[in-house]
């Protein structure tokens, strides 16, 4: 019954055995290998738990000694003295927890044990090839080695010549049969703050002790205890079942693969595959582990959002119209928004009335309040903090296009304390998240980086940075993420500073999530500014402004013939139309239909119309540019062997109404063909309208918005407008390969 006594672990190491954590609390294990591990864990880390992940994989019996708070101690172990706690395990405390452990142990002539660090460390192969590794090296007991001499260099004269390997002891790990393993430690009477190190050097460059009394090696050639994690001196070596790590210095295969505070990264990197995260035949094996079924929940969890809109950003309307229709109960949604800019507050405005009483809660900081960013978003996630019944904060930058709809349900259920989807630039590898990080903590390029931003590699990654959109449990940031000015305590830039907590984050392109916007060269000195992002984002914009039946010309030949040779095909969408006629009323200069015009060459138009040109609003690259991506592919179908130049000078928005220009007499286009897209509706905006064409004595009265008539220019097409009776009729023109 001392199995359930509360103060069992003050007394005794715990016991974690294979695969049955309800029995964690057996006393004595029974050795089904002749293996035991023995570690020590401060704080219930990431790191520990993958850890303990990778040895439950490879079914090492294993004893940790935990130190972190737990409800069945009444005293727990004072407080960790051995190094960083949570960071790494070093220190006198860590043999004389390794001699108490030792103890109960010292009689176990056939057992073998390995006394490893729990953080940053992942075995890559199971106990069976410890064991054979150990009995070819042929020693009671190994330690791990280094090239690096530390702590006392004036040693390195004692200690022995080597004909290849590293030379010098670590403390990283050891390895050795039991009785004299402990008969090594029993030696320890210092504190607990003293060096570890230099207490099995010292031990191990005394001749006496090393050669006659214990038989001590080093583990020279990394066979067993990867140390330090150099990138140059360790590869990843993939297997069909199982992805190794290979020192390339002495083509060996580690077993154990240690980090430490500089080589993190590169190990949580390593982590991502070894020893079955992740493989080229089944790809990811882990990405299903722990996962959440919000299906089988009570309610769904209530989620923070937290959005920040930074700086101009196109297409925000875009955005929250997404962010509204997101797959989620709305009143489990909390709306907090950070926007900086003045432009947008007409949208932030338009946004708040629309959705204010659809989601749970909505609060708006506005421009007015000066925040920066830094505090912006300490702002948010300090609300989710806050309120305990936060279960999840989700922040998003205004420049992230979420297009799947499942996004949030997708994240929550991968069921990470942080992760993010996996978001990049249409057609770059441009993305939310960095592989590796320089030394400085900037940007750097991991080996995977190419293949995870395009799906050649598809699972969940632990990474050291990421930014623009990811989910926090509100649990981490009540109880490991505490540290209220996260974003501002680091001088660096807000975003970078997710990554300076040592809380594994994640990203996750198992599905397709969406896209980053740029929100360089965005132009917000016109009305409709976002009709100017045809270059800049380009998938945006086809988005918003194209008809969604444009493909359908190609796939299904949708489009008409009303006259001979005049072709009829949807083109823009109703927002194209909307906000090309708002941004000419907005510019306001019509030219009243008069003969001059000093817009043109020669100054004197024969058939004029009262119109703006493209060039006068500043769009005519744009507009160029939209009818090769756009018009020039009708073109070659519809005119088959012609190769349009997509050229035009003239290129501009027509006005017909009564009492100003209602119609136009028929008359020949100076172009080799012409579009006319209708911007507006008859029988909404206008009455009348259309076009005629004399030499087939053909009429089109009912012109659809959006859709565009192509003909030829001149020749066969004399073609008037025939009058606008009532309301204001907009068309576009242009008069292409003049
Ligand atoms: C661990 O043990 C389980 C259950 O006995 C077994 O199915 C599995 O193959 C073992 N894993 C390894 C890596 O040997
Ligand atoms: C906004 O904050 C910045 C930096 O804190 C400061 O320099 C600036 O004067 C503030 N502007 C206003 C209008 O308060
Ligand atoms: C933005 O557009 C306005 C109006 O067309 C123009 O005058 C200005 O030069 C543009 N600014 C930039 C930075 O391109
Ligand atoms: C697109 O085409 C389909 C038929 O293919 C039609 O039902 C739908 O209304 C069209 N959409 C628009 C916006 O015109
Ligand atoms: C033109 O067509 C109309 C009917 O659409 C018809 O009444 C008229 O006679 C035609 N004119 C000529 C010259 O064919
Ligand atoms: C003209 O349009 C206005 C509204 O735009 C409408 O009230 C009026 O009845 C229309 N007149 C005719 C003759 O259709």
């Amino acid at each position: 019954d001392s199995v359930h006594s509360p103060t069992f672990k003050l007394q005794l190491v715990e016991l974690i055995p294979l695969h049955s954590p309800q029995e964690r609390n057996v006393y004595f294990p029974v050795f089904t290998e002749k293996l035991l591990v023995l570690t020590v864990a401060t704080q219930e880390t990431d790191g520990f738990l993958r850890f303990m992940q990778s040895a439950n994989y490879f079914n090492y019996t294993i004893k940790v000694r935990y130190m972190f708070p737990d409800p069945w101690l009444s005293t727990p172990e004072p407080e960790w003295r051995g190094g960083d706690v949570g960071r790494s395990i070093g220190g006198g405390q860590k043999v004389r927890l390794l001699k108490q452990a030792m103890e109960g142990l010292a009689d176990q002539e056939d057992l073998v044990v390995l006394s490893v660090d729990s953080y940053d460390l992942i075995f890559a192969g199971g106990p069976d090839e410890i064991l054979r590794k150990f009995q070819e090296a042929n020693h009671k007991v190994l330690f791990s080695a280094e090239g690096l001499i530390w702590p006392d260099k004036r040693l390195q004269d004692k200690y022995p010549a080597v004909r290849s390997g590293k030379r010098f002891l670590n403390s990283g790990g050891v390895i050795g049969y039991a009785p004299f393993v402990n008969q090594i430690v029993e030696q320890w009477n210092l504190h607990d703050n003293d060096d570890d190190q230099l207490f099995y050097t010292k031990i191990y460059l005394d001749p006496q002790q090393r050669v006659k009394r214990f038989g001590l090696g080093l583990d020279l050639e990394v066979n067993v205890l990867q140390l330090s994690l150099a990138a140059d001196e360790v590869l990843l070596k993939f297997g069909t079942e199982r992805v190794r790590v290979r020192n390339t210095v002495f083509d060996t295969l580690p077993v154990v693969i240690h980090g430490n505070a500089n080589t993190k990264i590169y190990l949580n990197y390593l982590g991502n595959y070894i020893p079955n995260a992740w493989n080229y035949e089944r790809g990811c094996g882990v990405c299903n582990h722990n996962m959440v079924d919000l299906s089988q929940l009570k309610e769904y969890p209530t989620v923070l959002v937290g959005v920040f809109i930074q700086q101009p950003t196109p297409f925000l309307s875009e955005f929250f119209h997404r962010l509204v229709t997101l797959d989620y109960p709305k009143d489990k949604l909390k709306i907090f928004v950070h926007n900086n800019e003045v432009y947008h507050e007409r949208h932030m405005q338009r946004f708040w009335e629309e959705s204010k009483d659809i989601f749970n809660s909505f609060k708006v900081v506005g421009p007015e309040e000066n925040l920066s960013q830094g505090e912006a978003r300490n702002m948010g996630m300090e609300l989710c903090r806050q309120d305990p019944g936060c279960d999840h904060y989700f922040s998003i930058d205004a420049d992230v296009m979420l297009t799947n709809k499942q996004t949030l349900k997708i994240l929550i259920e991968q069921n990470r304390k942080i992760i993010a989807p996996l978001v990049s630039r249409h057609g770059k590898l441009w993305s939310n998240f960095w592989g590796a990080l320089s030394l400085d903590g900037y940007y750097a390029r991991s080996e995977d980086y190419i293949d995870i931003v395009q799906s050649k590699r598809v699972g969940v990654w632990n990474i050291p940075y990421m930014a623009h959109v990811y989910l926090i449990k509100g649990e981490v940031l009540r109880n490991e993420l505490t540290e209220r000015n996260h974003f501002v305590l680091e001088k660096l830039d807000p975003d970078m500073a997710l990554s300076r907590h040592g809380i594994f984050m994640y990203i996750t392109n198992r599905h397709e999530f969406g896209r980053l916007i740029s929100t360089a060269n965005f132009n917000t000195s016109h009305y409709n500014s976002d009709l100017w992002q045809i270059f800049e984002n380009p998938v945006d914009w086809k988005e918003k402004y194209i008809h969604p039946n444009y493909t359908q010309i190609f796939t299904e030949n949708y489009l008409e013939q009303p006259c001979p040779d005049v072709f009829w095909f949807p083109v823009f969408s109703e927002r194209a139309c909307d906000e090309l006629v708002e941004e000419m009323e907005h510019f306001g200069s019509w030219s009243g239909g008069q003969h001059e015009d000093k817009r043109i060459a020669g100054g004197y138009e024969t058939v004029p119309t009262d119109d703006i040109h493209m060039k006068q609003i500043g769009y005519e690259k744009e507009w160029l540019h939209f009818i090769r991506e756009f018009i020039s592919p009708v073109t070659l179908k519809v005119f088959s062997g012609y190769y349009t130049k997509g050229y035009a000078v003239m290129n501009f928005v027509v006005k017909y109404t009564p009492g100003r220009q209602s119609y136009l007499r028929p008359h020949h286009d100076s172009s080799t063909f012409t579009i006319n897209v209708a911007l507006n509706s008859k029988g909404i905006d206008f009455q009348g309208g259309g076009c005629r064409f004399h030499r087939y004595n053909c009429s089109i009265e009912s012109p659809r918005k959006g859709w565009s008539f192509m003909h030829p220019g001149r020749l066969t097409h004399l073609h008037e407008g025939l009058p606008t009776t009532n309301g204001t009729r907009y068309i576009a023109v242009s008069f292409i390969d003049p």
